[in-house]
């Protein structure tokens, strides 16, 4: 279960006449996205798909040692910071999956290959464009390296393509050599992607598909609240608040904060508007950014993500220190709140695969709704190419 807190220390920075006006443009708001063309994140997964989902990772832990991810954004985000959440600190006991392509690092990808070397691996590259140069790259590396390992039937084993249902240069080539696919929907964007085999097949090697099923569509109960989220970020943007920071209290949710940083980054960031994600991991980063924002330039406002319960339980000095972190928690709402920050709260009963889905779902409304909110089309990325153009010219090939 999710509740949230969007009042307690937020109502003074909100004028009730501006909330009322956003929060009356609801129904317009998800018409929007109903008409936008992008919403297939919120169309039921067929079953057929999520049994052949089910099925392929159940080969590939029965053929391979590992599995290396290639994909890059909202290509890799989410399975991602799922699998960082739930895998053990230590002595990892999940089939070993490598999550690569989002460096040029030659170093990295060095390393990689030598690691991979002696491995029965196999390749997932994720790429709906199929064009990325990340991925395309580190799967070039990778392959070569299958290459030398395996003669041409055996090598298809090896390799599975989840791309464009048609277009692009991976969806040939998978088409041509005979590979594996998964198909990326044309109307659900990377970023969105999370209910689709992009982040199911990783996740699928160690978790059960059927709670993030049952959560994710869990999601839609959240609708309100959801909307309510857009309309207060909006508002707060509005007086100047143009950062937002994610603030944690589980190391393993850093990388659930990239998650989002990269949703929001990618959704909002257009236009000259939108709120700039950050995050800060507690109690760690209150040793760092937190004198910032206590004392330093107004210009954000915090959303906390709270668990309220481990399933791991510790005491310290006759107190469980789930307690303590949650106590921590609160006083450091208070202090930034008394600071000038607006803070914001949503609390987990549990960190478990259920709820995290749930919260994923909340969040892509939450995204879309604000897209639309700040009058800006959620679902493309145009500033990305700027810089893919400047890297094309420099390396000769516009
Ligand atoms: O959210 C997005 O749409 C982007 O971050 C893409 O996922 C990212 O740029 C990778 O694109 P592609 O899947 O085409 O390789």
């Amino acid at each position: 279960m999710i509740k949230f807190d969007f009042k307690t220390y937020v109502e003074p920075f909100i004028e009730k006449e501006e909330y009322q006006k956003l929060m009356s443009k609801k129904e317009d708001v998800m018409q929007q996205l109903q008409k936008s063309g992008m919403a297939g994140w919120t169309d039921r997964i067929s079953n057929e798909l999520l049994k052949e989902i089910k099925e392929t990772a159940k080969q590939i832990k029965h053929q391979f040692d590992c599995m290396v991810v290639i994909g890059i954004g909202g290509s890799f985000l989410g399975s991602y910071a799922f699998d960082q959440m739930f895998k053990n600190y230590f002595e990892n006991k999940n089939f070993e999956v490598i999550y690569a392509g989002t460096t040029l690092s030659s170093k990295y990808l060095d390393e990689l290959l030598n690691y991979l070397k002696n491995k029965n691996f196999c390749i997932d590259v994720i790429s709906k464009s199929g064009t990325t140069m990340e991925t395309t790259i580190t799967y070039k590396v990778l392959k070569d390296l299958l290459k030398r390992k395996y003669e041409e039937e055996e090598l298809k084993k090896h390799i599975i393509v989840t791309t464009d249902k048609k277009e692009g240069i991976l969806r040939e080539e998978a088409e041509k050599e005979g590979y594996k696919t998964f198909e990326i929907p044309n109307n659900i964007g990377g970023r969105y992607s999370f209910i689709t085999p992009a982040h199911l097949l990783p996740i699928a090697l160690n978790y059960d598909l059927d709670d993030v099923i049952v959560g994710y569509y869990r999601g839609k109960r959240l609708t309100d609240q959801a909307y309510e989220y857009a309309v207060i970020r909006n508002l707060l943007f509005k007086k100047k608040k143009y950062i937002e920071n994610f603030c944690v209290y589980e190391e393993n949710m850093a990388s659930f904060t990239e998650w989002l940083k990269q949703l929001f980054g990618e959704t909002e960031g257009k236009k000259g508007v939108g709120i700039f994600p950050t995050s800060t991991i507690h109690t760690r980063d209150l040793h760092s950014l937190g004198q910032f924002i206590q004392e330093g330039n107004k210009i954000l406002f915090e959303t906390f993500i709270k668990v309220e319960k481990q399933e791991e339980y510790l005491e310290y000095e006759g107190t469980p220190l789930q307690e303590i972190n949650n106590i921590v928690e609160d006083s450091v709402m208070k202090a930034h709140y008394s600071g000038g920050v607006p803070c914001l709260e949503i609390i987990l009963q549990e960190l478990d695969a259920e709820t995290i889905s749930t919260l994923i779902y909340f969040f892509q409304l939450a995204a879309a709704y604000s897209g639309f909110l700040f009058g800006i089309n959620p679902f493309d990325q145009p500033g990305v190419e700027v810089y893919k153009k400047e890297v094309r010219e420099a390396l000769g090939k516009e």
